[in-house]
């Protein structure tokens, strides 16, 4: 062992006595990381600034004769991303720790964003629950399983508001209200990293700072351009949410933000997020996002690097700006020692807060494998938490929930997919795990009711973009059968049957990063199927599987039910059946509106008045802002769900009928069951401020409640208004709390809202 070596280890042990695994521990933190920081070189503290994804010789050979273990070895890499297999995150850990000059431990990020092993439903439907708890466990389950598997770093939570349903990536994210992604945003980063004195947590990372769920035209990396008071009042309140609930990381954005990619943006690095909301943690580039400022006309990779570590970036994933150039950067004098230093010291801090000092073999336990991956409990955990997730847009009649009897036909290209059902980030999801919607129908009607299937039509019938899905990676399940053919046994199956129940919708590679649309309805030849089924005069349900918002009017005027499944998981297939025969409810409620048609997009329920305001009914006239050929309004508001009962509102009462700064004001609303079920009900809250300086949104969420009512039953939600509750970003940005009138709107979703009015008074 080398002196140096034996220096780091005699300090790992020092600070091990000393309780350095305890992140209150900071002076502690500080003596231990000057004292490492002392021995380093600068390239070793370059090194740290470097995350990379391994070579394929790491995956095929022994670690240490690949060329990532080379730059292991030699201290010139921090952080690598994408090791799936546990094994050799062992092997690598071990290698860093023994074989390179100081042992520096490394961190292993991956995209863990809705479960790993066992597979959550998609971040939009996981946003659909409105439980806090659920999105909780689910982070906490994800944390379980990654870290039995060597990962030490998520990144997540995705938390970029949008508007845009084009947008592919709103399939990750938290939907479009910027209170209820706020509160998301905190529950995952409780769930991921809890108590990092543990082994079982890890390492969040919220991102893409900042922006990034704006693009223009909904093309994903496209142009960003908002104004500021915009920003503070809804956009940036997700991520600031995050880092108020500690998120050790932060990853920026591949967008420009006014004209600077977000990757070496200092106004948004160090002005917003470092001195204003006070984060203390690193950032992270985007994949490839340093080299990729280049393409957006910045300066060359040197230059870029540059910007990008006096902006407050740290850590450059995939693009080596900082590997390939900082030293000589700094030879120039173009940037400093002391900014290396802060980035290296940033990083070293988070691996001292995960404990990766005390103990680095901390997360290679590799009997985790056998008893925490999988179990038992997170499969009920999924099943439970995807029933929940799920939106009941309409039921004719009660057609759901069906009876256990007769002739169900399951037709359709989702209703036995298994690597659909489990969307679009399910990197650590085996693929043979899921069980499928008709594996779940089947199992749920054992002996009592006859299933029978065929699946009817493929995903699309479009061969260009099959071909471009397929290149993405995993292939569509393609029958090869001719479209007539399927469609005939479908209408065989059909004709038997009592019900039909039609899995349809998009595939999970039609939404995620790179996947904006400009359609959003139903691939055209579901369409022609659902149409041929439907002149059968049978009952159809639809379920449908999609990580966005799709456009649904035809579908809503002609079939029976339509439950929104989105992505479910791997326990998707169970969920779907208990949810159609009513052993669980439909519990979710929309966090995105969806549209009437594309050309209202961008869409959501938080707009601000204009001088012109369409009729609130939603119908068509001239020299509005609406439009001439279709309502303004969405198809389903933001905030909708039916359930298998119906629910009454009662008029909101308010406590008082004024409120003090600093003070409180009371609404209470009675909530009745008046149907023939017991069921659960998200009670909304909104606020709106009608006159103040500037112009405020229509509506904004302020608090919800979820309650469970029998037949019959009747509740009083009350929600406390603070006077917080009231401030705003004014156009200069300042925090401002205005005296006057407040309307306290509560409702079952962001439509059909009752209403009162107090009145906040001057200081
Ligand atoms: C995505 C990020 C992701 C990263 C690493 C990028 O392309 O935008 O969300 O974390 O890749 O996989």
């Amino acid at each position: 062992m080398n002196k140096l070596k034996s220096t780091l280890l005699s300090l790992v042990a020092a600070a091990a006595v000393a309780g350095c695994s305890d992140p209150g521990s900071d002076r502690e933190m500080d003596r231990f990381i000057d004292g490492l920081m002392k021995k380093m070189t600068v390239e070793e503290k370059i090194g740290q600034m470097n995350l990379i994804a391994i070579d394929g010789s790491v995956m095929t050979g022994p670690v240490t004769e690949s060329a990532t273990g080379e730059k292991i070895v030699s201290g010139e890499v921090g952080a690598l991303l994408n090791v799936m297999v546990p094994e050799k995150i062992r092997d690598l850990q071990e290698l860093v720790v023994t074989k390179s000059r100081l042992g520096i431990p490394l961190l292993f990020g991956m995209d863990v964003i809705h479960g790993y092993n066992t597979v959550f439903p998609m971040p939009i439907g996981l946003s659909a629950t409105w439980n806090m708890a659920s999105v909780e466990e689910v982070a906490r389950i994800s944390a379980v399983e990654a870290t039995a598997q060597g990962v030490n770093w998520t990144f997540s939570p995705m938390v970029d508001l949008s508007y845009d349903a084009r947008w592919g990536r709103v399939a990750e994210g938290a939907g479009e209200d910027p209170y209820l992604a706020s509160e998301i945003a905190r529950a995952y980063v409780r769930g991921y990293q809890g108590d990092l004195s543990r082994n079982d947590n890890l390492l969040a990372c919220v991102k893409h700072f900042a922006l990034y769920g704006a693009p223009e035209a909904g093309r994903d990396y496209n142009l960003v351009d908002m104004g500021r008071m915009r920003m503070y009042n809804e956009y940036f309140l997700p991520y600031k949410a995050a880092v108020e609930e500690g998120a050790a990381t932060v990853m920026s954005a591949f967008n420009e933000v006014e004209g600077v990619p977000a990757a070496a943006n200092k106004w948004l690095l160090d002005d917003v997020l470092r001195k204003q909301w006070g984060f203390d943690g690193f950032v992270v580039s985007d994949w490839d996002a340093v080299r990729e400022i280049t393409v957006h006309g910045i300066g060359d990779l040197k230059e870029v690097s540059v910007r990008a570590l006096d902006a407050g970036l740290d850590m450059d994933m995939a693009s080596q700006g900082f590997a390939k150039t900082a030293l000589e950067s700094l030879g120039e004098g173009r940037i400093t020692e002391k900014q290396i230093d802060r980035a290296c010291r940033r990083v070293l801090e988070a691996k001292y807060k995960l404990g990766l000092f005390a103990d680095p073999y901390k997360y290679n336990d590799l009997k985790r494998l056998e008893t925490d991956i999988l179990t038992p409990e997170h499969r009920a955990a999924a099943r439970r938490i995807a029933a929940e997730s799920f939106v009941l847009l309409k039921n004719r009649e009660n057609t759901l929930p069906l009876a256990r009897k007769g002739v169900v036909a399951v037709v359709g290209p989702f209703a036995d997919n298994r690597p659909n059902q489990l969307g679009s980030w399910a990197f650590g999801g085996d693929i043979e795990a899921p069980t499928t919607v008709l594996e779940g129908l089947r199992e749920a009607t054992k002996g009592r009711a006859e299933i029978v299937y065929a699946m009817g039509c493929n995903i699309t019938d479009d061969p260009e973009y099959e071909r471009i899905l397929a290149s993405w990676g995993r292939a569509l399940a393609r029958d090869k059968r001719s479209d007539a053919e399927l469609m005939r046994e479908a209408l065989a199956a059909a004709r038997r049957a009592d019900v039909v129940v039609a899995v349809m919708g998009e595939a999970a590679e039609m939404s995620g990063e790179g996947a904006s649309r400009t359609e959003l309805g139903m691939p055209a030849v579901q369409q022609r199927l659902l149409g041929e089924l439907k002149k059968l005069g049978k009952p159809i349900v639809l379920v449908l599987f999609s990580g966005r918002p799709m456009t649904l009017v035809e579908e809503n005027d002609k079939y029976d039910a339509i439950l929104y499944a989105w992505f479910p998981g791997t326990e998707g297939g169970p969920a779907v059946a208990d949810v159609l025969f009513g052993d669980a409810e439909p519990g979710g409620r929309l966090t995105m509106s969806f549209p009437r048609s594309v050309g209202q997009v961008p869409i959501h329920y938080n707009g601000r008045q204009t001088g012109r305001p369409a009729p609130a009914d939603g119908s068509i006239t001239r020299y509005v802002s609406g439009y001439v050929d279709e309502s303004h309004l969405p198809l389903y508001p933001f905030g909708y769900g039916l359930t298998y009962t119906t629910f009454e509102y009662g008029d909101v009462i308010l406590g008082s009928a004024e409120m003090s700064p600093g003070g409180t004001v009371e609404a209470s609303v009675e909530v009745t069951n008046t149907g023939s079920r017991s069921g659960t009900e998200v009670v909304q809250l909104y606020l709106r401020d009608p006159v103040a300086s500037v112009t405020r949104p229509l509506k904004e969420l302020k608090g919800f409640e979820k309650i469970r009512l029998e037949p019959g039953e009747t509740k009083t939600v009350t929600f406390t208004i603070d006077s917080g509750m009231l401030e705003y970003y004014d156009n200069s940005l300042e925090r401002v709390l205005e005296p006057g009138a407040f309307d306290v709107m509560i409702g079952p979703n962001s439509a059909e809202t009752k209403s009162a009015t107090f009145t906040l008074l001057k200081q």
